[in-house]
């Protein structure tokens, strides 16, 4: 099947010269079409792309005089200046025509040795020099005065331009290119007209039939960087939307505080090996207030003894000091129990969206401070099955539709869930985060009535998914090109 060919403005204005001559060299096609030379071999290189163009591209080597050569040509060569200063006096001595000359040694010898060998000059026998002029000028004369005036060297006299180019500081041999372009092939039912480019108010108003130019929307066009979000802030923007279209508000917390509420409030019993050194940040020196007296004691007695409800809580003597050591959150289930203090009797869904810091190695599948983001569901009624519907919900809205659930252990949540995508770029289920119903150990001390589901997750590994790249470290690094040539719609 053939479409017929397009062409673009410029390439109809090479074409038409072409059509006349055949072939043409670049500046012969700017001067013809008015175009600059840059422009014309744009074109160029879309029909030679097309198959109808030749180009073929010749080195040319271009000769033109030298100091040594300019004042040749303004003086003559030195065997036609020591000629003519014999032949002014008829015979000059030997050292009386070197003083003349006023030549160096090495090219006085030199002029003299080929004005003998011409025949012009000869030395009598009493040491003096006389001279017997030439009838014409030696064709090295001829292309001096050729080359001064700029006018080309006629080809026979390549054996005279050689010989001067021996001569120090006569010939100067610079490269030019020379592009030649010759059409191979006649586009067929070429309409070298432009037609018009734009409907314009004027042409409804003619009511004339009009031809148009062809647009070819499938042409390269030059690609824009102007300035764009990084592709990490596009891909949590898209989290924003789908939890606020699900009826999410947005919530945030303090990145340091209290370990309180990173860990205590969340029943959380103070020799648990996430408050360790090696999996934890903590601030030295300063140590953090609570701020809620009123909650400090009911935590403390839940730890040690449980909350009215059968379970007998940890059974330790709860320190006030350790929870007052000032932490890098390590999740931001702090933001959430915070939240959750502050709203005890309020039926609520929020999230949040927030940097934690974690103790760990940096590599390609791990990050000391990444994103979290992290939703929770405070209603009278809730239960875990509807934790299991918001969540599905989430993940399908990310483009993740298969979403599955294991059971796992929080020491905040009863039941607790590992919500699992299957990622289809990488042919295999990640798993993502973890969720559950608060316990009761977490809520009633803040004075909670509702049930309260929260689900919380790292976002760093998703938007790797999405952005399909394998190691986590490419999406922080200052790699520019990287970030701006993520597609902004995947
Ligand atoms: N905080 C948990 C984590 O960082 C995730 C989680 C959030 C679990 C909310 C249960 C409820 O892995």
């Amino acid at each position: 099947m053939s479409t017929p060919m397009t062409f673009h403005r410029l390439e109809k204005k090479v074409l038409a010269r072409l059509m006349e001559a055949g072939s043409a060299s670049i500046e012969e096609l700017a001067a013809a079409s008015g175009e600059s030379p840059d422009q014309v071999r744009r074109a160029i290189g879309w029909l030679k792309d097309k198959g109808l163009l030749d180009v073929k591209t010749r080195v040319e080597r271009v000769a033109e005089l030298g100091e040594e050569g300019r004042r040749a040509a303004r003086e003559g060569l030195p065997e036609r200046r020591l000629l003519n200063l014999v032949v002014g006096e008829g015979r000059l001595g030997f050292s009386e025509l070197k003083a003349r000359a006023g030549m160096p040694e090495v090219e006085f010898n030199a002029a003299l040795g080929r004005a003998r060998r011409l025949g012009w000059l000869r030395i009598d026998g009493e040491g003096g020099v006389r001279g017997s002029p030439p009838a014409g000028e030696l064709p090295e004369e001829g292309v001096l005065r050729a080359l001064a005036s700029g006018a080309p060297v006629d080809p026979q006299a390549e054996q005279a331009l050689q010989g001067l180019a021996k001569r120090p500081g006569y010939i100067v041999e610079t490269e030019s290119k020379a592009v030649s372009v010759t059409l191979v092939r006649r586009p067929e039912g070429l309409d070298l007209t432009d037609g018009e480019a734009l409907v314009t108010p004027e042409l409804v108003r003619k009511g004339e039939p009009v031809s148009f130019s062809r647009l070819d929307v499938l042409a390269p066009a030059p690609i824009l960087k102007p300035g764009r979000l990084h592709p990490v802030t596009n891909f949590v923007a898209e989290v924003r939307e789908a939890l606020v279209s699900m009826g999410f508000e947005e919530v945030e917390g303090p990145v340091v505080q209290p370990s309180f509420w990173t860990f205590d409030a969340l029943f959380t019993p103070q020799d648990h090996p996430a408050r360790e050194m090696q999996d934890t940040l903590y601030v030295s020196g300063v140590r953090s207030r609570v701020g809620r007296e009123d909650l400090v004691e009911k935590v403390k007695a839940t730890h040690e003894d449980g909350w009215k409800t059968g379970s007998r809580g940890w059974r330790y003597a709860w320190s006030r000091k350790e929870a007052e050591r000032s932490v890098l959150r390590t999740h931001t289930t702090a933001v959430s129990s915070r939240y959750l203090a502050e709203n005890p009797d309020r039926e609520s869904r929020v999230f949040c969206i927030g940097k934690v810091f974690r103790n760990e190695n940096l590599d390609a599948t791990h990050l000391f401070e990444f994103t979290q983001i992290e939703a929770v569901i405070s209603e009278k009624d809730a239960t875990a099955r509807r934790l299991l519907g918001y969540m599905t919900q989430f993940y399908s809205s990310l483009g993740f539709p298969k979403v599955r659930f294991r059971p796992t252990f929080f020491p905040y949540t009863e039941p607790s869930f590992e919500p699992a995508i299957y990622a289809e770029q990488l042919g295999r289920w990640l798993e993502v985060g973890g969720s559950g119903v608060f316990r009761p150990e977490v809520v009633r001390p803040l004075g909670i009535r509702n049930n309260v589901l929260a689900w919380g997750f790292g976002m760093e590994r998703i938007a790797l998914l999405k952005l399909g790249e394998k190691d986590l470290r490419s999406l922080y690094s200052n790699n520019l090109s990287w970030a701006r040539e993520r597609p902004e719609c995947q």
